[in-house]
């Protein structure tokens, strides 16, 4: 089977083409490599197979139309580029939108004008959904939790984009969805909680169980925003390979469809239940600095993965405690990777996606 996945040289993409090169599919990467580590991503991926990389920016439509009208016969299409980061979404909204939002219409566009037939998958984020702020909550003495502790956010929650981010990657969801309804077009859209695993490159803005990890191995401070209670639902990168390949395998069931998919309510974690951890496997305390809630944290989010059950037949096999250790063990052993980590970066929260 031929993939084609733009953005595929990031932290989910190199995992998703790991995946796909061990079982001899044909990968196909389509990235500007602006993220740091996706050099290093493609050359990790040549112990797995040959993958091909064409070097080119979704917000060029020509970049796009090209590279697509090569490879006219991949069957399924990942789209994963974007521009990551909330922060960063607030510091160049323009930008923002034009990777997010204006990068998903031209890869559309060109699908739709070459008349291609793929699977198509759109990484959506939770941010979709917004801050939640009518949701009542508790607060316990190290996490958020909701004041129904069977809640979970479904996908019949309505939409509410917070931020460029959430709106520039709101506008993509939408368009995926249109372009599903109006053209027939083959689309699952995955609505992705916190993901974390092996080759992510975590900053303070994006990435953050990552980079608690890199910065405390590098012996940098680490700033927790807000009470360090906010929660989120993880989800080791395995299974999201995972789901997303049961989406492409019963391709039947899952086109037309949006999931919700994080760790769900079995697996949540809070940023004073990660620290903890953390500083038992690092067998010392972490060097932290404390400072005022960022806006647009939200509090909690968990994601209700019922849908993606009962249609996949898919939950997450990677348990918290086993999705740290194994994300720990990785991050251990490729300190050479983050020597360079710019210094500035000593914010973090769990604001990131
Ligand atoms: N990691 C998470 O927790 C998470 C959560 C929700 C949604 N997502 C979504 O999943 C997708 C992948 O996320 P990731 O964590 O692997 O991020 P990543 O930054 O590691 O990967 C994104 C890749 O896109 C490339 N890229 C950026 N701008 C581009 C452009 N203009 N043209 C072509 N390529 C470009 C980057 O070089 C990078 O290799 C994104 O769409 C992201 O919004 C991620």
């Amino acid at each position: 089977m031929k993939w084609f996945i733009t953005g595929g040289a990031g932290f989910i993409g190199s995992n998703t083409a790991k995946h796909l090169l061990l079982k001899g599919c044909d990968v196909v990467i389509f990235d500007n490599m602006s993220r740091r580590g996706s050099r290093s991503n493609m050359e990790w991926l040549e112990a797995f197979g040959t993958p091909r990389l064409i070097e080119g920016d979704v917000r060029n439509r020509e970049d796009i139309h090209h590279a697509l009208s090569v490879h006219n016969d991949a069957e399924v299409v990942l789209h994963l580029a974007a521009q990551v980061a909330v922060t960063t979404s607030v510091v160049n909204p323009r930008e923002d939108f034009e990777i997010n939002a204006l990068g998903t219409f031209n890869l559309l566009e060109s699908i739709r004008q070459l008349n291609m037939k793929p699977v198509i998958i759109n990484a959506s984020t939770n941010k979709v959904y917004g801050s939640l702020s009518d949701i009542p909550v508790r607060d316990m003495k190290s996490r958020y939790c909701f004041a129904d502790s069977g809640f979970a956010v479904n996908e019949k929650r309505a939409l509410d984009f917070h931020s460029p981010y959430g709106c520039s990657k709101g506008c993509a969801d939408q368009y995926m969805n249109d372009y599903s309804r109006i053209y027939g077009m083959r689309i699952v859209n995955f609505r992705q909680s916190c993901i974390y695993g092996y080759r992510q490159f975590g900053i303070e803005d994006q990435g953050w169980i990552a980079w608690f990890m890199i910065a405390s191995m590098l012996n940098k401070q680490v700033t927790i925003y807000g009470n360090g209670k906010q929660v989120r639902d993880v989800l080791f990168v395995d299974d999201l390979v995972d789901a997303y390949e049961r989406a492409v395998f019963h391709h039947d069931k899952a086109v037309g469809q949006t999931y919700n998919i994080g760790g769900g309510i079995g697996n949540t974690l809070s940023l004073i239940e990660f620290t903890e951890k953390l500083e038992s496997m690092l067998g010392r305390k972490l060097p932290m600095l404390k400072s005022k809630t960022r806006p647009g944290d939200q509090p909690i989010y968990i994601s209700d993965i019922t849908k993606l059950h009962d249609d996949l037949n898919w939950k997450p096999k990677v348990s918290v405690d086993e999705g740290l250790l194994l994300m720990y063990e990785w991050v251990k052993s490729n300190v050479h990777l983050f020597k360079d980590q710019p210094s500035e970066h000593h914010r973090t929260s769990v604001i990131s996606r």
